[in-house]
C-alpha cells in the first residue's frame, strides 16, 4: 500500500438530498435479493457455533486484511470475533492465515449485504459491531452504494448493542448519523480522532497522510432473545 493517500474528493459538499426519500421507500418495500451462494456457505460454516454459544460476538465488517479483527480478538478474549470481507486476496494477506490464529477469531469471505441479513434472519445478535473505513463512494451519483443508503441499512443498524464506524470523509459520517437518527431515533456520538494508535492498515495510511479522521458510535439495548441466541 502506498504511504500517502489523497483526501476524499467529492462533488458533494453536504448531506445527499436523496437519503430521506430512499429510506422512506425502503420502509415501504421489502428487500428480497437472493443471497450469494458463497456467503450462505460461509454463514453456514459458523452458524452452529455462533448460534449455540453463550460467548458474545463481535463483528468486524469490511475487515480487509484483518488487522482490526486480530486487535479485537486480543482485546476481547471472551468474545467470538468474526471478521468479514468480500476480498479473498485481502483476507489471504492476514498474518494469521498461515499460522495459528487466536482461537476466538474467524475470518470469513462473504458479501456483507447478505451476511448482515442472514444474521438478522437467524436472530443472532451481535454485541459489538465495527466498520473501519467503509468504501465512501464519494461521487454524488454513487450514493446508493454507501451502506447507509442501501436497503440493508435497517438490518445493519438493528444488528448490535454497540456500533462503531470510522471514516476519513466527514460527510459520510454525518450521513450515517442521519441514518441512525432516522431508523433508530437516537443521536449517535461523533468525534474527531487525534493521536490514536492505528488499528487498521487504512487508518495507518490516513494518519500518515495527515487526514482528519472521524468516529461515530452508539449503544442500543437489543431484545434479550437476540443477544446471543
Ligand atoms: C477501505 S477498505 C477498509 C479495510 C479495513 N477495514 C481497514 O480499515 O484497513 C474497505 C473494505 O471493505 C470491503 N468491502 C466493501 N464492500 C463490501 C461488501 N459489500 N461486502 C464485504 N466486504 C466489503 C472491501 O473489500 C475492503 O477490504
Amino acid at each position: 500500500m502506498k504511504p500517502k493517500s489523497r483526501l476524499v474528493q467529492s462533488n458533494q459538499d453536504s448531506l445527499h438530498s436523496d437519503l430521506v426519500p430512499l429510506w422512506k421507500k425502503y420502509k415501504e418495500t421489502q428487500f428480497c435479493k437472493t443471497y450469494a451462494a458463497h456467503t450462505r456457505i460461509a454463514f453456514e460454516s459458523i452458524r452452529e457455533k455462533i448460534s449455540n454459544t453463550s460467548q458474545p460476538i463481535i463483528l468486524d465488517s469490511g475487515c480487509g486484511v484483518g488487522h482490526s479483527s486480530i486487535w479485537l480478538a486480543e482485546h476481547y478474549p471472551e468474545h467470538w470475533i468474526i471478521g468479514v470481507d468480500k476480498s479473498e486476496s485481502r483476507l489471504k494477506k492476514n498474518p494469521y492465515v498461515f499460522k495459528d490464529s487466536p482461537s476466538n477469531l474467524f475470518l470469513i469471505r462473504a458479501e456483507l449485504i447478505d451476511f448482515w441479513r442472514l444474521l438478522r434472519e437467524n436472530n443472532i445478535g451481535i454485541d459489538r459491531h465495527y466498520i473501519f473505513y467503509p468504501n465512501p463512494w464519494p461521487k454524488k451519483k454513487d450514493v446508493k452504494k454507501r451502506f447507509h443508503a442501501h436497503p440493508v441499512i435497517s438490518d445493519l443498524l438493528h444488528l448490535s448493542s454497540y456500533f462503531l464506524l470510522r471514516s476519513n470523509w466527514h460527510i459520510y459520517v454525518l450521513e450515517f448519523a442521519q441514518a441512525v437518527e432516522y431508523w433508530l431515533g437516537i443521536e449517535p456520538e461523533i468525534k474527531a480522532l487525534e493521536a490514536i494508535e492505528p488499528v487498521t492498515l487504512f487508518e495507518q495510511k490516513y494518519l500518515a497522510s495527515g487526514h482528519p479522521l472521524y468516529e461515530l458510535s452508539f449503544s442500543m439495548p437489543l431484545p434479550p432473545r437476540s443477544q446471543h441466541k
